[in-house]
């Protein structure tokens, strides 16, 4: 089979990688041609762990390949994924479709025998349908049909995800867009990754459903942490009491401070805005998105109560900027909110993060950058834990409190005990714990 993914971005590249990997004959198209260079060059332009190996040998097999010139590859595609961003449109907080559309007009141009077109962006309902209707309108005489095929990978865990999915779920009304789509998931399904078929407005409501649900998740154990401080309870300990019960489930129930990232803040918003055009508000999800946009205010202000009530002059060393551990990626990172907040209020910021600096020096200017987490602790006030990445979890913390001027430690991802911090000389503070 051959296949056309356009976008070469976190889930474009993923999937094109996992699906050649399959068998299947990939060509990834994007128009930003400077990643498909050094694509060319065997350089992979994000950090997602395991792509680099993926890629390489699929290349090297001729299974995949790269370039921004998409006329080819649609001509020979028996399928097409769209999987360019949908970002969150300024103003109004509505999926911005326009990469998805220009793209679709692109495609028109070179459509040749039936294809299957398929969104594996995430797109509001009716999307698909808009899609058959403006491909009809420019190429009638085409013979095509639209899916929708979402996707529910994590970064960080992109390729696990793909491989181990808990369901795929297409979206489509055209028997043979099903055959087309039932073949692409065979090698998965053998797995027994569920394949399900629905409408393509099941599809993309079940997308933005699941988003919502999760973020309701982390909001809901984020204002149970808040409750656990100020009752005297463990956020923990409740969170493992709850999640035992299966229809309640243990996953994402970590407190923090607050959820970040290219999807969960604009598909909340994205759905917020559908479901008020329908005039049938979804309320339980704006009260979600406050509570998280009021969190990651709330927890710059408890920096700023943990360094006794000033942050003025005072070295704050941030760890970990990204909006998850083992990503690049800083879209709504609550590093953007948090860091901007402690320098207005006249704090010097000291960052280290992994992977974060190559977008993270733009976005968060007037930081100085260390190229490890122990330098970034010298002669700090305060330290603060901000993104869990594992090599944080290995630190010496007397070796930490030896570093600082001060002795403050801030762990909003809760990684540490407070026992081990303290006997280590640190005057530590973590989320919904009473230490
Ligand atoms: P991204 O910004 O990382 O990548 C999008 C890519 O599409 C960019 O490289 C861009 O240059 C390219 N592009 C845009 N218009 C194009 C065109 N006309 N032709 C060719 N290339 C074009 O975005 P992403 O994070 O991969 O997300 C893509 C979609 O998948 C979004 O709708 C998102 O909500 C959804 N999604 C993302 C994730 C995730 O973890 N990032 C998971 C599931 C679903
Ligand atoms: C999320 C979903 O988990 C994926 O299923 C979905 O495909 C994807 O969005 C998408 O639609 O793009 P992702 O944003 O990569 O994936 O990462 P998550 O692991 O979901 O984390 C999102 C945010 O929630 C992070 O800021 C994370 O720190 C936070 N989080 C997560 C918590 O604060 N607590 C938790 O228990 C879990």
């Amino acid at each position: 089979m051959n296949i056309c993914m356009i976008g070469a971005g976190y889930v474009g590249l993923v999937s094109a990688a996992c699906l050649s990997e399959f068998g299947w004959k990939v060509a990834c198209i994007d128009k930003d041609a400077s990643r498909v260079e050094s694509l060319n060059r065997g350089e992979v332009p994000i950090y997602e762990p395991g792509l680099d190996d993926l890629l390489k040998r699929n290349i090297e097999g001729g299974r995949i390949t790269f370039s921004t010139d998409l006329g080819p590859a649609i001509k020979s595609a028996d399928l097409v994924f769209l999987a360019v961003g949908t970002p969150m449109r300024r103003g109004d907080g509505y999926a911005d479709l326009s990469y998805v559309y220009s793209a679709v007009e692109e495609i028109a141009a070179h459509l040749d025998g039936f294809t299957v077109i398929t969104t594996k962006s995430t797109v509001p309902v009716g999307t698909s349908r808009e899609i058959e209707r403006r491909l009809r309108s420019i190429r009638p005489d085409s013979d095509f049909a639209v899916c929708s095929n979402p996707e529910f990978l994590r970064e960080g865990s992109a390729i696990r995800d793909f491989m181990h999915p808990d369901r795929i779920l297409v979206g489509s009304d055209d028997e043979r867009a099903k055959v087309v789509m039932e073949r692409l998931y065979q090698p998965l399904a053998l797995r027994d990754a569920p394949l399900m078929f629905v409408t393509r407005e099941s599809a993309e409501l079940a997308k933005y459903a699941a988003n919502a649900f999760l973020a309701l998740k982390i909001s809901f154990i984020n204002e149970v942490a808040d409750l656990c401080e100020d009752l005297g309870a463990d956020v923990q300990e409740v969170a493992k009491a709850i999640g035992k019960d299966g229809r309640i489930g243990d996953k994402f129930l970590h407190p923090g401070p607050g959820y970040g990232g290219s999807c969960f803040p604009k598909d909340v918003s994205a759905l917020i805005r559908t479901a008020r055009e329908a005039r049938s508000p979804l309320s339980i999800i704006e009260q979600v998105q406050t509570v998280n946009d009021e969190r990651k205010i709330a927890m710059g202000m408890r920096i700023e109560k943990a360094a006794n009530g000033s942050v003025r002059d005072k070295r704050i060393a941030i760890l970990g900027v990204t909006f998850k551990p083992n990503t690049d990626d800083m879209r709504e990172a609550p590093s953007l909110t948090i860091v901007p907040l402690l320098q207005e209020r006249g704090a010097t910021v000291v960052v280290y993060d992994p992977q974060g600096r190559a977008h993270g020096e733009e976005l968060l200017p007037g930081v100085t950058w260390c190229s490890d987490a122990m330098s970034a602790c010298e002669g700090a006030d305060v330290a603060v834990i901000l993104t869990e990445w594992n090599e944080f979890r290995a630190l010496n913390l007397s070796a930490v409190k030896e570093a600082m001027r001060g002795d403050v430690m801030v762990d909003l991802r809760n990684v540490f005990q407070a026992s081990e911090a303290t006997s280590s000389g640190l005057e530590y503070h973590s989320i919904g714990r009473v230490h």
